[in-house]
């Protein structure tokens, strides 16, 4: 089973997009030049990157969100490894945010230097796969797959874009002392975002006054960033995403796998995945009224 190349492409043991990564490109990305002053916010998609990117953009650039500012979230945290809008990332001022979906061992080296910072936010995969399985209608770039179980085997197998979640995490999560890493949960972030914003500012060594924290904390809720283009990708052109088809902020919920997963497909999952997540040093929540 092996995915459409006109969807992704593998790169080292990676799927990546077509057209907005070239091989070229990606081989320049292992001595990207790192500043010791440059956050990295690294996610496997569907986690949380574009809520974590608001709020990163929120604490560096507190004050300035007044409503006059009409950056776009894609130009105050571009991707590093899908650099859509042609930006000299080299000539940026710093502090420099990127947001990525690279695995640990593709990183710029660099990052190793323990120096620059990574944000690594992980989601319970089973949330993760069904925002996926929506997300793929939406964007128009990816493979489009009606049956939500032949997708299920399809991420269970790796055969998507970003490959196979457990890689991504456990390999972020192994290297950790490699990298001057924060670990944070979609779920952690949806249960006391004012915590995590503090956790947040306290690893980039920002200090914000508590009214600029509680800003932060309302301008990155659900309805506020759904309803601020700036804040979510509703200026990505059509070539992108078909909004007909739904949005990017979908649902913001933990525990939506329970209304599209069947038992079933739940003890399938967890019969391919349980293990090695019971390995991880992470507690993932599998409930909204579970502790996480
Ligand atoms: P759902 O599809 O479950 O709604 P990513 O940015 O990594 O692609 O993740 C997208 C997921 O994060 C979507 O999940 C989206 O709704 C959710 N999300 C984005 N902003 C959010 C916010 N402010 N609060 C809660 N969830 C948010």
């Amino acid at each position: 089973m092996q995915p459409d190349e006109k969807y992704v492409f593998s790169y080292k043991g990676f799927y990546f997009q077509p057209g907005v990564a070239s091989v070229e490109y990606l081989d320049t990305l292992e001595d990207f030049e790192i500043r010791d002053s440059d956050v990295f916010l690294v996610t496997y998609p569907k986690s949380g990157t574009i809520w974590t990117q608001n709020i990163l953009s929120l604490i560096y650039h507190e004050g300035h969100r007044d409503g006059t500012e009409k950056v776009d979230l894609l130009d105050r945290v571009p991707w590093l490894e899908y650099n859509i809008r042609n930006m000299d990332y080299i000539s940026r001022p710093s502090p420099r945010l990127f947001a990525s979906h690279l695995p640990y061992y593709l990183a710029p080296k660099g990052l190793r230097n323990r120096r620059a910072k990574v944000v690594y936010v992980a989601r319970n995969p089973k949330d993760v796969l069904v925002s996926y399985y929506h997300f793929s209608k939406v964007a128009v770039k990816f493979e489009e797959v009606e049956d939500f179980g032949i997708f299920m085997e399809k991420f269970l197998a790796g055969k998507v874009l970003a490959s196979l979640w457990l890689d991504h995490v456990e390999g972020w999560y192994s290297h950790r002392d490699d990298f001057n890493i924060l670990f944070l949960t979609y779920e952690e972030m949806k249960k006391d975002l004012r915590s995590c914003v503090l956790k947040l500012c306290n690893f980039l060594g920002k200090r914000l006054t508590e009214k600029e924290v509680d800003a932060v904390v309302d301008q990155a809720t659900f309805n506020k960033m759904k309803a601020d283009p700036r804040a979510n990708y509703d200026f990505l052109p059509p070539e992108f995403m078909d909004y007909s088809k739904g949005r990017f902020l979908r649902k913001g919920t933990v525990g939506d796998w329970k209304s599209m997963m069947t038992v079933a497909q739940s003890e399938r999952f967890d019969s391919i995945f349980k293990d090695r997540m019971e390995k991880l040093p992470i507690k993932f929540c599998w409930d909204i009224h579970e502790e996480s």
